[in-house]
């Protein structure tokens, strides 16, 4: 067998990301056929050498992936040293070591993805990958044509450029005050979207991922979880450009979108398409 690098290893057994196994490494608490490793870059020879971490055996374990509806009120971590509820409370019967794909925060709800691939989960969090993530946003008051073009296009925020997104305009709810789009983003920078529609002086009220990398929600009821079928997991490889090998299942379905007929689009170089906004009543 091939060469491995260290931390690698440790991220395909399903231990932590391999960011977090670097971080292990350099703690001191790797050892390699009984020696400590602290410097990274070491290779090992995964059918020969053994692995400890805080002195137990790791190996690689079979690789699993999960789309999870995480609901709001849970922090996305592994662990909460302040006690408060986190999605693993609800992946309780994996019995396999899985860990986030990325981050919601403590009030967005909707699409998380779980494994213990430590290869993929990394590719899809890469910011080269630009993997697509849908929200539905729903945001108090009405929000002008002009901003969702800006937003569209990109804006600056504090930390940098954002890229150009795509945005569906589902128009203003006159009953509740609010107003709904739904908006592509593929960067996944902290708070992004909430952040997105603040420097407009907007406040989201409610947030949903309704998508990521092409997947939906479809059929996952909320704080449920089910395996990915091997169609996703297929799809999900293939934006990575990761080689796939034999996959558990078959296809996905669609998510089913509101109708199309009162909407307006936003991006693609800024263009403005669709019909009249909403001005009253409820949703499309
Ligand atoms: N953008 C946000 O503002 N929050 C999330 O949880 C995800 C994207």
């Amino acid at each position: 067998m091939e060469q491995e690098r260290l931390q690698k290893y440790i991220s395909r057994c399903g231990y932590a990301s391999r960011r977090k196994a670097e971080e292990l490494i350099v703690a001191g608490k790797v050892q390699v056929n009984g020696r400590q490793v602290t410097e990274l870059g070491v290779k090992i020879n995964p059918a020969v050498d053994r692995v400890k971490i805080d002195g137990q055996r790791i190996e690689p374990e079979a690789l699993e992936y999960y789309i999870f509806n995480k609901p709001k009120g849970s922090i996305t971590s592994v662990g909460d040293p302040q006690g408060r509820a986190t999605v693993m409370d609800y992946l309780k019967d994996i019995k396999n070591r899985v860990y986030p794909v990325g981050r919601l925060d403590y009030n967005t709800e909707g699409l998380l993805l779980f494994t213990n691939d430590g290869t993929l989960a990394q590719a899809l969090m890469h910011p080269s990958q630009g993997v697509t993530k849908t929200y539905e946003v729903k945001i108090k008051g009405r929000v002008l044509d002009e901003h969702l073009e800006a937003l569209s296009a990109g804006i600056t925020l504090e930390d940098g450029p954002t890229s150009p997104a795509e945005i569906v305009d589902y128009g203003f709810d006159s009953k509740t005050n609010t107003t709904l789009v739904e908006i592509t983003i593929h960067e996944g920078r902290n708070r992004q979207v909430r952040r997105m529609f603040e420097h407009f002086k907007y406040s989201v009220y409610n947030l949903k991922r309704i998508a990521y990398g092409g997947l939906t929600l479809a059929g996952v009821k909320r704080g449920a979880y089910r395996k990915l079928t091997g169609e996703e997991l297929r799809q999900l490889k293939a934006l990575c450009k990761l080689p796939f090998g034999k996959g558990p299942g078959d296809g996905a379905k669609g998510r089913k979108m509101p109708a199309k007929d009162n909407k307006k689009q936003f991006g693609r170089n800024g263009a403005v398409r669709g019909a009249k906004r909403r001005s009253g009543g409820g949703r499309p």
